[in-house]
């Protein structure tokens, strides 16, 4: 069983999907490693560190491999390269990108997309969406203070007081809430948002004030698997006043929001961001869903009025060395229910929660109910 780490085509993808650690233990599950020669390096992993663990150190490193780990979905001249019913595991971004998505079926490959983890207590340790999005909400309270004129806690000091700075979140799913508490340990003065009632007590129990349009949709607003619903335009047109009124008295503003296969959800207005003191900063981490910023450019700080809007990419992947290590954890404990440790070879159960919340092809098929081709009516 030979596991192949791949390495990141996309110039601005600097995560890796292995660590010397998690190599060590495939090892120990009776796996050979193969790494794609300076795979690391952008996480602070050199190749030596991944020789010292026991792997090879190769070109081409993924032409035989029985899986291939990566962290972005593999382009197709990439795939062109696997080994025929190679397993993929990577964030395979499916949503609106059906033709990619055919094309590993089309090359008899069985792609996971990790991102579609079930919500479940035994998969919390294999959960991507969480541990990416829990240092991107740390992250991006780093960036904010960065891109921020003025300090974040009160000082007193002989020459005078500097006032705390005000933090609003919007969206308080586990991004938003190591925002809260990066912002609150940073000394910041608190707020957040979110359509999800059960996020209130979380908020307060972190010591920030919850604001919200607390009305009947509100009550119903999270589906069975703890996401957000879209919400109607009239609830929008409440929440939008509350916000407005808020916004203008903030410093920084923190945007998370997402609702699961849609574009994201839009909750700064330009007329928000133009009532807003210069010198504030907005961090939009829903950039590259759509954005809920309105002026928010992706991958760019843009300057509005003297506002900086902020929609840096892949905010995890600017603390690569961290993300790297929880994202290879995370394939580590997915691929540890796919492997016979008697046997030392891959043995999918196929009706395991898990595999079937996650396994995008098989057998030259698209086989996930959410992407497979819908029969003619
Ligand atoms: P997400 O990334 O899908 O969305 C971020 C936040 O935006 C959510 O809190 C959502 O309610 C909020 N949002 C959506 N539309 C909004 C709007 N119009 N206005 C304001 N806020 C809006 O969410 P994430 O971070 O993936 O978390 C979703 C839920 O899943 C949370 O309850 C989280 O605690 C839970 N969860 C459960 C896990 C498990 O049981 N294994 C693991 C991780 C998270």
């Amino acid at each position: 069983m030979l596991i192949a780490v791949a390495a990141e085509t996309d110039p601005s993808e600097p995560r890796v999907a292995a660590t010397p650690e998690t190599v060590k233990k495939f090892i120990a599950l009776g796996a050979q490693i193969a790494v794609e020669q300076g795979a690391g390096v952008r996480s602070g992993i050199p190749d030596e560190d991944f020789k010292t663990a026991g792997a090879t150190v190769t070109k081409g490193a993924v032409k035989d491999a029985d899986i291939v780990l990566k962290v972005r979905r593999p382009a197709p001249d990439e795939i062109k390269t696997y080994k025929k019913g190679a397993l993929v595991a990577a964030i395979m971004d499916p949503y609106g990108n059906e033709p990619a998505i055919k094309a590993f079926a089309d090359a008899g490959l069985v792609a996971f997309a990790m991102e579609l983890m079930p919500r479940i207590t035994r998969a919390q340790s294999m959960d991507v969406l969480s541990s990416q999005a829990n240092l991107a909400g740390y992250r991006a309270v780093i960036d904010a203070a960065a891109e921020f004129g003025r300090a974040f806690p009160m000082m007193m000091t002989a020459a005078g007081t500097i006032p705390a700075a005000k933090i609003f979140v919007m969206g308080v799913g586990v991004a938003g809430l190591q925002a809260i508490a990066t912002a609150r340990r940073l000394g910041g003065i608190v707020t957040a948002t979110d359509v999800r009632p059960a996020v209130k007590e979380q908020v307060q129990s972190l010591g920030a004030k919850f604001i919200a349009v607390e009305d009947e949709e509100f009550k119903q607003a999270e589906t069975a698997a703890g996401y957000a619903k879209e919400m109607s335009k009239d609830y929008q047109a409440k929440q939008a006043a509350l916000v407005a009124d808020h916004i203008k008295k903030q410093d920084i503003v923190i945007t998370t929001a997402l609702i699961p296969g849609r574009p994201a959800p839009k909750l700064v207005s330009k007329d928000m961001v133009a009532s807003m003191r210069p010198g504030s900063v907005i961090i939009d981490l829903a950039v590259e869903r759509g954005g809920n910023v309105e002026g928010a450019k992706r991958g760019e700080v843009a300057e509005v009025g003297g506002v900086k809007i902020v929609g840096y990419d892949n905010m995890a992947g600017r603390l690569a060395a961290s993300a790297s290590a929880l994202y290879s954890k995370n394939l580590l404990t997915f691929l540890e229910t796919l492997i016979d440790k008697k046997e030392k070879k891959i043995a999918i159960n196929w009706d395991d929660e898990i595999v079937k919340g996650t396994a995008l092809t098989r057998d030259g098929a698209v086989i996930h109910p959410i992407f497979k081709p819908k029969p003619a009516a």
